[in-house]
């Protein structure tokens, strides 16, 4: 991981936050026939990339954040609770379309709606608070 690494996160947070936004506002006006046609178009290619960052900044980034607050890792603690609720919203979310007798659509469109406000909180945290004492660390780090 390099500071042009970590600008590369903060572009994908924006533009993934930008997909989950508008992702709620199509489903809302999703009919009930068509199964959720944004939802489908969603699985097929964001959701699989958002699972991937995740994974992604688990592996390469939160051991650095651990490294530079050796003694305060609250933050760390609660990005890392928020990635497994982000896991558990994209679980309800593909099992309502893949599950027959699964949640229902109101249920799925109130997952979408908590995972589109948690990404919005979620990605500032990380680009705000985190990720620019990384840049800064990363600059000072003899390479
Ligand atoms: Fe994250």
């Amino acid at each position: 991981m390099n500071t042009a690494g970590l600008e590369d996160i903060r572009r994908w947070h924006r533009r993934n936050a930008e997909v989950v936004r508008s992702l709620a506002e199509a489903s809302a006006g999703d009919s009930a026939e068509d199964g959720g046609a944004a939802l489908a178009a969603f699985f097929d290619g964001p959701a699989l990339e958002l699972e991937g960052h995740l994974d992604l900044e688990e592996r390469e980034v939160f051991p650095l954040v651990a490294q530079l607050l050796r003694h305060d890792t609250g933050i760390l603690d609660s990005l890392r609770a928020e990635h497994e609720t982000i896991r558990l919203l994209l679980g309800l979310l593909r099992s309502s379309r893949e599950a027959p007798g699964g949640p229902s659509r109101n249920d799925a469109l109130s997952a979408l709606n908590d995972l589109a406000l948690l990404l919005a909180s979620h990605f500032h945290k990380e680009d705000d608070l985190v990720n620019p004492l990384l840049a800064r660390l990363l600059l000072e780090r003899p390479s």
